[in-house]
């Protein structure tokens, strides 16, 4: 593969595909930009309830090596198959987390995360402290050493 295809709505992801950029010496395009390759792409997306957001507009136009997929929901291996059972996802895939910013949402959008946010504060569930933050404040767990696992991957591929 020899170029990573991404969809961001707030900034987050593409904060990770240009790190991954960076790292893997190979461009990251945004989705909605006009592209064609024929070798296999790396696909980022954003979570927008459970889903991948770009991800089925993506396989009909590239082949997909691997998907990485940006939420805020904590980075657990449990969360990270629920995302990828709910995209039906064969190929790898990794998840990273995100993090919120509500300033930047907007409509509908922003609407679904303060009834959430709502839920998820009045629930309190142990466990959810990180999220439960995201959603009063705001803020970013981005992460460059999150991208370890997938850089290791990555390079263990022949490319
Ligand atoms: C309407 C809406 C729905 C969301 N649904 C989910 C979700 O189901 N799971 C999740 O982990 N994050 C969810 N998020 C959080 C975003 O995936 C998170 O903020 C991500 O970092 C955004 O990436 P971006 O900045 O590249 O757009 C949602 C955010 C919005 C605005």
């Amino acid at each position: 593969m020899n170029s990573i295809i991404y969809e961001s709505n707030t900034g987050f992801t593409k904060q990770y595909a240009m790190m991954l950029q960076e790292k893997l010496h190979i461009p990251a395009y945004e989705r909605k930009a006009k592209h064609a390759f024929k070798e296999p792409i790396i696909y980022m997306g954003w979570t927008f309830a459970g889903k991948i957001v770009g991800l089925r507009a993506a396989r009909k136009k590239y082949k997909i090596f691997c998907v990485i997929g940006v939420g805020m929901g904590d980075p657990t291996e449990d969360y990270r198959v629920e995302i990828q059972k709910a995209n039906q996802i064969e190929e790898p895939f990794f998840y990273l987390q995100g993090g919120l910013a509500p300033q930047k949402l907007k409509g509908i959008k922003k609407w679904i995360i303060n009834m959430v946010g709502k839920m998820t504060i009045k629930e309190n569930k142990p466990g959810n402290e990180r999220v439960i933050q995201l959603f009063q404040e705001g803020g970013s767990y981005v992460d460059e050493k999150a991208l370890l696992p997938i850089l290791s991957f990555i390079n263990e591929q022949d490319r």
